[in-house]
């Protein structure tokens, strides 16, 4: 579903990104792993057309997307969770959600979308009209994850969704994620909390450096300690 073939981004002279291939095949769940600094965030920010200085390869579905602005590969089905969350501020719980649908291709009957979300959701949906901003953290997170969600796209791509969050929270959002491959969403996440997310996933890849140094499948690597300690240490 997402082929990614020499990518390379830069931060004006500085080569962050150095050749990276990897794929994600539809209903799979992959997790890019590395250490602080490493270039996953750069790495999803380039397949989503936020980088300024790029090269490579990238197709979605079968559609170049280094040729497409970050608005068409939105249009695509291709949603992203940005590690630093950007909720609007001065909109409500309900209205950033809303800004969910807004430019979706997939808007439906808004208020049954909300509903739904709801339902899976249930902390936003007692919180619907409270200012999304003056949500707790871990609450936050769970908005951008229901507002990348909303419009179910058939792909999305987490950076760090358990980053300052209460454990139990983790763990249902986890099953969240989960719960999305059975019905058929395909995820690219980015996580530091190596074990529960080679739990979930089916492969992984770990950059070093800007570059994928180790792939393989979840279960091996969930055994590796040895490249787990030498890659993945925060
Ligand atoms: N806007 C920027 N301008 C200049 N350099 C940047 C910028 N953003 C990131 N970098 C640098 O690019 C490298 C890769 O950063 P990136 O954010 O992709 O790493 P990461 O693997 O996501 O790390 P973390 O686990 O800390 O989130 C780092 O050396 C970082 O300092
Ligand atoms: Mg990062």
């Amino acid at each position: 579903m997402l082929k990614v073939e020499k990518l390379n981004a830069w931060y004006d002279h500085s080569h962050v990104v150095q050749g990276l291939s990897f794929y994600v095949d539809r209903g799979e769940i992959v997790t890019l792993m590395g250490r602080n600094g490493a270039g996953k965030t750069t790495t999803l920010r380039t397949v989503m057309g936020l980088i300024a200085k790029s090269s490579g390869n990238v197709t979605f579905d079968g559609e170049d997307l280094m040729s497409s602005s970050a608005h068409k590969r939105y249009h695509l089905g291709l949603a992203y969770v940005p590690e630093d969350r950007r909720i609007v501020a001065g909109l409500s719980v309900l209205e950033n959600l809303q800004l969910g649908l807004l430019a979706s291709p997939n808007r439906g009957d808004m208020d049954a979308k909300i509903n739904e979300i709801a339902q899976t959701f249930p902390r936003l949906k007692e919180r619907l009209h409270q200012e999304g901003t003056s949500l707790s953290g871990g609450e936050q997170q769970m908005l951008a994850i229901a507002r990348a969600v909303i419009s179910n796209p058939k792909m999305i791509l987490l950076d760090e969704p358990s980053e300052g969050i209460m454990p139990i929270l983790v763990d249902e959002m986890f099953e969240l994620f989960a719960r999305m491959k059975r019905l058929g969403t395909t995820i690219l996440l980015v996580e530091q909390n190596v074990e529960r997310a080679l739990s979930i996933s089916d492969r992984a890849y770990i950059l070093d450096q800007g570059e994928i140094v180790h792939q393989g499948q979840a279960t091996e690597l969930l055994k590796d300690v040895q490249i787990q300690e030498k890659y993945c240490a925060v």
